[in-house]
């Protein structure tokens, strides 16, 4: 037997989808040497794929013993290790890819999206070092060793590193949205809005950008343009769930508790329910169970989609959300849900009075918002991401002007980033029973 020729049978097979046939063709490599470290390393993948990730894992790391120098194989094991909740390992496993092949794209971005999530990074920095100095025109090495400086609170050898990394032209690494966060937190306000000035002279429909620019600015907004919003979860779907996992977000967990210890202080199902910007929709199972009929309404089409696959809402809807709750609506609602949504509306009475028009009688809003909190005066402010916090006693206003009661709020935290808590309210108004309207 070809031990090769069999390999390729092997690979061509599990390409196919034809799992059976490929690991009759990887075993017979093994037979025919124990040690092959390809045969190991695709027999280990095919594993993952049958639902095996502990097997694949150690058949990828008995690989690499044979051959140590196999970037795929390490980012293919960093990638198993990542799902299988083991963040540290699976960023050593990147780290060492790219040591070997410092121009390894697919794993350059594994590492920036563990690195975003991340604590700590302290075994990760002087390879970083080391491959900024071996390979300086690298601006995926330059974006992720300023955020490992960052995390190691090298502030300002952080912001000169992702200074570094921007040079390289507004094409390369044109995240608008992170990079201007970034500066802004480390003090380089300035640097921010140049780098953004220049990616909207470039492309001036760049929607995400130019939201970004007039944030950053403190151009007076009060709300998130919707072509912003649609550009942006556009683009973000198809890694939001993994991106928002690694940020240890609990916010639909923390309303859908709500939601589970209302129905059951009622005792009752909620006839017609409405999740407001139900994103992919990570809120819709979680609620399900105390729902009739679900509504998910959502701006973003990539996210409308992610959510359909989950056949958890009966209906999706693709609009604006206070456009929607002021529509000639069906029904009306018994429950509305809005997670990590209001931080896209600045102003929230036109929100507030649109939900007393679409709500039931005795029907509940239970939401998130971002907590604004300290000495400030204001009711709500945009930061330099383009989201909004806002004050409780703002929230409470809002919703007495338009004939809602605010019952209660709880101080939470909606996850972590950056290496710092995102702190928020879970906030809860109810029409009342006896209404004019
Ligand atoms: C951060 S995501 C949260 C998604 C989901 N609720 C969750 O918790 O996973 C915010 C969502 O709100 C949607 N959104 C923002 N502003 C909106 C608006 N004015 N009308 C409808 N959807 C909006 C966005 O498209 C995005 O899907």
């Amino acid at each position: 037997m070809q031990i090769d020729a069999r390999l390729q049978e092997g690979i061509a097979a599990h390409r196919n989808g034809n799992l059976e046939a490929a690991q009759d063709a990887y075993l017979d490599v093994l037979k025919a040497d124990p040690d092959h470290a390809d045969g190991l390393h695709f027999l280990g993948l095919l594993h993952f794929d049958a639902g095996h990730a502990d097997n694949a894992i150690a058949l990828i790391r008995k690989s690499l013993e044979q051959n140590s120098a196999n970037a795929s194989a390490l980012n293919n094991l960093g990638n198993i290790l990542k799902i299988s909740g083991q963040p540290s390992d699976a960023l050593q496993a990147y780290a060492k890819a790219v040591e070997l092949e410092p121009r390894h794209e697919e794993a350059w971005s594994n590492i920036n999206v563990l690195l975003r999530a991340a604590t700590h990074n302290d075994d990760l920095l002087p390879i970083l070092t080391e491959i900024v100095r071996l390979d300086p025109d690298n601006p995926e090495a330059w974006h992720n060793y300023g955020l490992s400086l960052m995390l190691a609170g090298h502030k300002d050898e952080a912001a000169d590193a992702l200074e570094r990394c921007l040079a390289f032209g507004t094409e390369v690494y044109a995240d608008p949205v992170w990079h201007a966060r970034v500066l802004c937190a480390l003090g380089r306000q300035e640097r921010a809005l140049e780098h953004l000035e220049k990616i909207v002279e470039a492309d001036p429909e760049n929607e995400v950008a130019r939201y970004q620019l007039a944030a950053v600015r403190g151009d007076e907004l009060d709300h998130a343009p919707e072509d912003y919003v649609k550009s942006h979860f556009d683009k973000f779907s198809a890694t939001f769930d993994d991106v928002l996992k690694g940020l240890g977000y609990r916010a639909p967990e923390l309303v859908a508790e709500e939601v589970g210890t209302l129905a059951a202080n009622t005792n009752e199902r909620f006839e017609d329910v409405v999740d407001l910007g139900c994103g992919t929709g990570l809120c819709g199972p979680l609620i399900r169970d105390h729902c009739g009929k679900l509504t998910g309404i959502d701006l973003s089409p990539g996210m409308l989609k992610k959510a359909a696959a989950l056949k958890a809402y009966d209906f999706l809807v693709e609009g604006e959300l206070v456009a929607f709750l002021e529509s000639d609506l069906p029904t009306r609602f018994d429950l509305a849900v809005c997670v990590d949504t209001l931080c896209y509306l600045g102003n929230l009475q036109p929100f507030m009075t649109a939900l007393h028009k679409a709500m039931k009688p005795g029907a509940v809003l239970i939401a998130s918002v971002e907590h604004l909190s300290g000495p400030s005066t204001e009711d709500f402010r945009v930061d330099s991401t383009g989201r909004y916090a806002h004050t409780p006693s703002y929230l409470r206003r809002c919703a007495e002007a338009a004939s809602l009661s605010y019952v209660k709020d709880k101080t939470v935290t909606l996850r972590h980033e950056l290496g710092k808590e995102v702190h928020g309210l879970i906030f809860y108004v109810q029409k009342p029973r006896v209404s004019n309207v």
